[in-house]
């Protein structure tokens, strides 16, 4: 499964997918192409460390959101990348993008979705908004992108408990550990599943 990872910042999910991969743990997988819409992010660094090409698609390079994500879509299906990966990737794709490369996007979110998903949900937002629900589980979901903001149908989700005197902190550390083995499994997973079946 050629994979291409769309990133913003921090990139610890990349790097724990392109480790998997440097250790022969994810064999069925071949990271093609890292894009990020901001330069100078750590993803960046991370994607150098292990020799993937990586590029910048800036939105102030392009007169409109709809040109560059066409051009997001472009760049994957030119690296004829099987399966994205949206990993910390912190915009909205446009409809062009979804022209351009259908169908075969996927998000990791920090909670199970659908609950505490949509606009303004990132970061320690997600936690807070966690605790502040009084939830006593939260998790990690993996869910194919559509138009609609962390509205996709869920792949695969893994559960943790909120433990009492969590703070939005502590949680968005333990979710996070739980997910960089989780998106290497799932990942693993839809490789060995192969091209998804209509329906
Ligand atoms: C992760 O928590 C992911 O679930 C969310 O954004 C964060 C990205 O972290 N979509 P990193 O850039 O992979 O370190």
């Amino acid at each position: 499964m050629r994979l291409g990872v769309l990133v913003s910042g921090r990139g610890s999910n990349l790097e724990a997918v392109l480790e998997a991969v440097a250790g022969g743990r994810l064999t069925d997988v071949v990271p093609v192409l890292v894009i990020s819409n901001r330069p100078d992010v750590r993803a960046l660094e991370v994607a150098e460390r292990y020799g993937v090409p990586s590029c910048v698609l800036r939105q102030s390079d392009f007169a409109t959101v709809a040109e560059r994500d066409r051009q997001i879509g472009e760049r994957l299906t030119a690296a004829a990348v099987d399966v994205a990966l949206l990993s910390g990737y912190d915009r909205v794709l446009a409809p062009s993008f979804f022209d351009a490369f259908r169908g075969r996007t996927i998000n990791i979110h920090p909670a199970l979705l659908p609950s505490h998903a949509g606009r303004g949900m990132i970061g320690l937002a997600v936690h807070a908004s966690v605790l502040a629900a009084g939830d006593r589980e939260t998790g990690v979901s993996i869910h194919e992108v559509t138009h609609e903001l962390d509205a996709g149908p869920v792949i695969a989700q893994r559960r943790l408990p909120v433990h009492a005197g969590d703070t939005p902190e502590s949680l968005a550390g333990r979710v996070l550990a739980e997910e960089h083995g989780f998106l290497v499994e799932t990942l693993s997973l839809l490789a060995r599943a192969g091209p998804r079946r209509e329906g």
